[in-house]
């Protein structure tokens, strides 16, 4: 514009093809100041001396103001000391303030002091780049505290560097969460109590068991009620721990082994001190379906290294051992005793009594397979994979 402010001087001084030129552009700009004038254009795109772009939009600002001012959400100016610069109806209508009184005043006021230096920061960073973050806006009128979803944005304006600030409001969001999470702990309660029934109801069955053994003259029927009662316990013992476990849906098997163990040396009630049991086992999260059949073949064989591997005063060591490769996620799970070792002519895959035939059905029932290695002692592996969640109907 400054080439044009004294055209007078500039016809004066121009050759007679500048003045050509001249009037070219003269008239190119009359018809454009026509064509805004009539309002048929919306946007004026010029080359400024240095090549670059303005870009101005022509009867914009109505439909723009329109637009912030229709917003389900707060649209705020403020400067970077956090003066209300701006700000729409709904941002002044949720704090329950005439947006007059709002203008020139400081967003600080609706913040509690503990959170002030949040906002200090947000601004800082907000005068930058853009931001976010939460926080709480009390009205001084109402007093309600309400929880925002703050972004930051720096904007210029001419020369003055000022941040738009858009306020969504989180009641609702906060109230559906809360409300979620009311039904989710209920749900909690619930699946902990049912596991507590389930393993109250187990160990009164194995009680019960226990009863009956007791009464039993012939050694062998009563040892037969035992091991039942330990089977039986096995599985309570897996409900125990998931009440006990945070997700109520995976255990963690290491803890549930080693009180599995524990639980069947002091059941023994004899003495067991010149046998010593080594567990090893790593942290692994497992859900029910293969915790149970995890447990119970645990259970079958630790026992039998317990009962079998070290007649008269033999001593010796059981080892109990689960890795988890990290990359296939299969788990080895070896229990091992040095004990006298299987009798030879067993087919431990075919057996007439029921604790290697329960290994070898719940094996199978995990997807996995068994090993055993005959050698000093017993050795059984395992290599399984977690089961995955079977849906119910
Ligand atoms: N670790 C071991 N060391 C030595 N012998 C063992 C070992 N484990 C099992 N046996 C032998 O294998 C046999 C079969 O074991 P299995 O667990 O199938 O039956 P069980 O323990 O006799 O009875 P149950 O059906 O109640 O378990 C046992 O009777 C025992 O002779
Ligand atoms: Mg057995």
């Amino acid at each position: 514009m400054e080439r044009y402010s004294n055209p007078l001087k500039a016809l004066l001084t121009a050759s007679q093809r500048e003045i050509e030129r001249l009037k070219e552009q003269l008239t190119e700009l009359r018809e454009i100041l026509e064509a805004i004038q009539q309002g048929e254009l919306d946007a004026l795109i010029n080359m400024s001396q240095n090549h670059e772009q303005i870009f101005i939009l022509m009867r914009a600002e109505e439909p723009y103001r329109l637009l912030v001012e229709q917003m389900s959400q707060g649209a705020v100016t403020l400067n970077l000391s956090g003066t209300i610069l701006y700000c729409n109806q709904y941002f002044a209508t949720i704090l329950n303030l005439p947006l007059e009184s709002l203008i020139s005043s400081s967003v600080y006021q609706f913040v509690a002091p503990e959170d002030q230096p949040a906002l200090r920061s947000a601004l800082v960073q907000g005068s930058q780049e853009y931001c976010k973050t939460e926080l709480v806006l009390t009205s001084p009128r109402e007093g309600k505290p309400i929880p925002f979803h703050l972004e930051f944005k720096p904007l210029k304006i001419d020369h003055l560097q000022v941040i738009c600030l858009i306020a969504t409001d989180l009641t609702e969001q906060k109230e559906a969460e809360n409300k979620l999470k009311a039904t989710l702990q209920e749900r909690e309660i619930l699946l902990k109590e049912l596991h507590h029934r389930v393993k109250n109801n187990l160990q009164i069955i194995s009680s019960l068991l226990k009863l009956q053994a007791e009464n039993i003259k012939d050694e062998k029927l009563a040892e037969m009620f035992y091991e039942s009662q330990n089977r039986v316990r096995a599985m309570a013992l897996i409900h125990q721990k998931l009440y006990q476990s945070k997700s109520l849906s995976q255990i963690d098997i290491s803890v549930y082994i080693q009180s599995l163990v524990a639980d069947l040396i002091r059941s023994l009630n004899s003495n067991t001190r010149r046998i010593s049991v080594e567990v090893k086992i790593e942290e692994v999260l497992l859900n029910m379906d293969t915790a149970i059949p995890c447990g119970l073949i645990i259970n079958e064989l630790f026992y039998n290294s317990i009962k079998y591997a070290f007649p008269g005063n033999r001593q010796g060591v059981i080892r109990i051992e689960l890795t988890k490769d990290g990359q296939s996620d299969e788990l080895s799970l070896t229990i091992s005793d040095n004990g006298i070792g299987l009798p030879e002519n067993l087919d431990y895959q075919n057996t007439e009594t029921l604790g290697l035939q329960l290994v070898g059905m719940l094996t199978r029932q995990l997807d996995g397979s068994l090993e055993l290695q005959r050698g000093e002692g017993t050795t059984f592996n395992l290599h399984f994979r977690e089961l995955p969640y079977r849906e119910r109907i």
